[in-house]
């Protein structure tokens, strides 16, 4: 059976909200983005996620750090940044870079888009080697934050985020990594591993020792939710991106390359994991939506064993700040990929108010 609701999404609302209960540049949750922008497109949505709520004041996209060796990362996040009017946020390129580009020997059947971006976009990026490193980047923003504000999302391989946690005080900052996390750090979200147990590319394909360093090391006063395979992997976004996109858009043309076929349609790991990790659970609820998220646990952490790049969760009922995602009751796959593909299709020069009507098959 299927009925039509009508979402009247009243953003300069949650700004409002957003604006009196937090200390920061635009009034939007402040956040760090850390992808690997190279091979699969949904890190093209997630970033346009970021963007689009940034502009709405939902989000304070912080920084960009790029997990993936290529020099064309950087410089295709720049131009998506540049395209959302958002050129100067701060993106930290990878180190050392490399001049590849993604061909798909796995399935012959993906498309390489970054740098087509790259090259085809306006950018203020110009060259990968000028940007920071990612480091001195998550240095930077963390030392001058307040305290317990940021909100890490990890959307790639975790080198980056085990490089922090092992970076000793230096001329940014007299704290250490481990330290600047545990005071600067609110939540970090992660999109990786199965869950409650299982394998997964992004913890066990990469770089399963820099995984182990995060999972298992992470100061233990801060929050960590994820998003596994299994919830992403079973929402297919991008429906219809050709009609409602301008023809102009580098998110189009990236969906286009990357899917090929004359499909946009892809999953959606890395959106569902942005869009949490911006507005949290409660965010639909307090505009008087049905949550769309749930965490599926109530207590218990994520291990990860680097021997065999799986993670399992361990039931302990003494931890209750380590969860994973999985969809609210009643809400399906179809609802939640409608829903990201009405934020990532906002016309970006729109204003802050937008309504949309959803069709849900319950
Ligand atoms: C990448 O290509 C540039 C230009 O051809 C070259 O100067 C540079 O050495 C290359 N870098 C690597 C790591 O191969
Ligand atoms: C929802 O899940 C079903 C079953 O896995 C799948 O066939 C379908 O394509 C999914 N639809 C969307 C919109 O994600
Ligand atoms: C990985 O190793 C752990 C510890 O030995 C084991 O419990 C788990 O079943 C293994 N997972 C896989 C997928 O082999
Ligand atoms: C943890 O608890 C869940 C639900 O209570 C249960 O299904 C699962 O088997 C438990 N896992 C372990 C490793 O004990």
């Amino acid at each position: 059976m299927s009925f039509i609701f009508l979402l009247a999404i009243v953003l300069s609302g949650a700004l409002g909200l957003a604006r009196a209960t937090k200390v920061s540049t635009n009034g939007g949750q402040p956040i760090i983005l850390d992808t690997d922008l190279f091979s699969d497109v949904d890190d093209v949505g997630a970033l346009t996620i970021a963007n689009v709520f940034h502009n709405c004041g939902l989000a304070d996209l912080r920084g960009i750090a790029i997990n993936s060796p290529s020099h064309y990362g950087a410089l295709g996040a720049s131009a998506l940044c540049t395209y959302f009017d958002n050129e100067d946020i701060p993106i930290a390129a990878f180190r050392p870079l490399t001049n590849d580009t993604f061909f798909d020997s796995f399935f012959y059947l993906y498309g390489e888009y970054v740098s087509k971006l790259a090259y085809n976009w306006p950018r203020k990026v110009k060259e990968s080697s000028l940007t920071p490193t990612p480091v001195e980047l998550y240095r930077t923003i963390l030392s001058s934050a307040e305290d317990e504000s940021i909100h890490i999302i990890s959307i790639g391989g975790l080198i980056n985020l085990a490089d922090l946690l092992k970076s000793e005080a230096d001329h940014i900052s007299h704290l250490s990594g481990f330290q600047l996390i545990s005071a600067k750090v609110s939540e970090l979200i992660v999109m990786g591993g199965q869950y409650p147990s299982g394998w997964e590319y992004n913890f066990g394909g990469i770089d399963p020792k820099s995984t182990a360093e995060v999972v298992n090391h992470w100061p233990k006063n801060v929050k960590i939710t994820y998003s596994g395979n299994e919830l992403g992997g079973n929402v297919f976004s991008g429906q219809n991106f050709a009609q409602r996109f301008s023809p102009d858009s580098p998110v189009l043309s990236a969906y286009q390359w990357y899917v090929g076929r004359g499909s946009t349609i892809r999953q959606s790991w890395d959106p569902i994991t942005t869009l949490y990790g911006i507005v949290g659970l409660e965010w639909l609820s307090k505009l008087r939506l049905r949550p769309m998220l749930a965490y599926a646990n109530a207590f218990g952490y994520n291990s990860f064993n680097a021997a065999n790049g799986s993670n399992a969760w361990v039931n302990d009922t003494g931890v209750t700040n380590q969860h994973w995602l999985r969809l609210a009751d009643g809400v399906t796959n179809y609802t939640m990929a409608r829903l990201l593909d009405e934020i990532m299709t906002r016309d970006p020069s729109a204003g802050c108010c937008f309504q949309h009507e959803m069709s849900d098959d319950l």
